[in-house]
């Protein structure tokens, strides 16, 4: 095990860490592995989705089952995507990492037979040293093979296709594929789609030509409670031998509109300067300076993000300055465009009629620091 962070700023979050997920914990467990049905989760950037689906993997191998955690991200090209879900998918069914790069030496060594059907499926799709294999039956072969094994060896499976929305740029069809192919792979496995990009992923969702009606209910993950991140940040404050004041732990959530990722950062640069001096009188406003400025970088992605189409950066500056998006001089149409554009993207969402905010409290501050004149 490595050791605990202070705080954990990027990457995936040890259980402890993991703060107000609970609730969604159990109903995932319960929906998706209890009852075997298909779940799209999605949520923005960076607040906590691969945390939680590596927990909800962790439970269901503790009650026996197997969890698998696709990355469609790695993937370039559709074989590429094809061959991940084969090895992800084989290294869980076989107990370890390297079982699919193994499968090939196991194809030339021992006789076809003796391999399980399943098994020899994979291996001669993927390892065949004679005859080349089209890259759609590896696809075909890869995404059935979860629930092929799982029934095979009698366990239930879950399967989770992380970073969903990013394989339509390795291919158009690629959707359809999937849609066909795991529509009938649900004996024993059930799947979780997700991605950061809520407003490509619902799209796919809900386009009743394309991803499937039938492959799952959409649920988010809500802020956690104020509440919940008070305790914990207090808790771990004392816990490393600096306990905090009170409301300091509720200025930081305030700072950063609680937002995971930013809270975790913040608390880990105020952490830093108590532990450099302890009496710092004004370390909270300097943590807060600190997160702002360690995270105008990626900030500086996101407004790059958001060029095209043309306004949306505009429509960002009036949801920052809390000005109307609508009715604002510009046709609605153009005005709907970027709108939808930052919901697509998962910057904004929509609070209520013609009414948006930042999912990223602090990027809003940056729009209003640096873009609006
Ligand atoms: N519930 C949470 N409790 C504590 N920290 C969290 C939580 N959610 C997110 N974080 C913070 O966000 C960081 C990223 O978490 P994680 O990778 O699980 O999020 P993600 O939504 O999958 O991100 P990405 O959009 O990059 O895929 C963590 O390292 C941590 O700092
Ligand atoms: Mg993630």
């Amino acid at each position: 095990m490595p050791q605990r962070r202070d705080f954990p700023t990027g990457g995936e979050v040890a259980s402890e860490d993991l703060v107000g997920r609970e609730h969604t914990l159990r109903d995932l467990y319960e929906r998706v592995y209890v009852q075997g049905n298909p779940i799209v989760l999605s949520a923005p950037r960076q607040t906590g989705k691969t945390s939680v689906i590596a927990d909800l993997l962790r439970r269901v191998r503790t009650a026996g089952g197997w969890g698998v955690r696709i990355d469609c991200s790695r993937a370039t090209s559709v074989e590429d995507f094809a061959e991940l879900v084969a090895a992800e998918t084989y290294a869980e069914a076989a107990g370890r990492r390297d079982a699919f790069a193994k499968l090939g030496d196991l194809l030339r060594n021992v006789p076809r037979p003796i391999l399980y059907h399943a098994d020899s499926e994979l291996a001669l799709a993927f390892h065949a040293p004679d005859r080349p294999v089209s890259v759609s039956h590896k696809l075909t072969t890869a995404l059935g093979l979860a629930d092929r094994l799982a029934d095979e060896k009698k366990v239930r499976a879950v399967v989770v296709y992380d970073e969903f929305p990013t394989l339509r740029k390795s291919s158009d069809k690629i959707y359809d594929q999937i849609r066909a192919e795991l529509q009938h792979a649900n004996k024993s496995t059930a799947y979780v789609y997700m991605g950061s990009e809520v407003g490509v992923l619902a799209t796919l969702f809900k386009d009743r030509r394309r991803m499937a009606f039938r492959l799952g209910t959409t649920i988010g993950l809500p802020p956690p409670l104020v509440s919940e991140w008070v305790t914990y940040i207090e808790q771990r404050f004392r816990e490393l031998g600096l306990p905090l004041a009170t409301d300091v732990a509720q200025r930081l959530i305030s700072f950063t509109g609680g937002h995971p990722r930013d809270l975790m950062e913040a608390c880990q640069h105020l952490l830093t300067l108590r532990t450099l001096a302890r009496a710092t009188p004004k370390a909270i406003e300097l943590a807060q300076e600190k997160t702002y400025w360690g995270l105008e970088r990626n900030f500086e992605l996101l407004w790059e993000l958001i060029e095209e189409p043309k306004g949306t950066r505009e429509t960002a500056v009036r949801i920052a300055t809390a000005q109307r998006v609508y009715g604002s001089g510009r046709s609605a149409m153009a005005a709907k465009r970027s709108v939808d554009k930052l919901i697509d993207e998962g910057i904004v969402r929509k609070v209520s009629r013609g009414q948006f905010e930042f999912t990223e409290p602090l990027f809003g501050e940056y729009v209003r620091r640096t873009r609006a004149r």
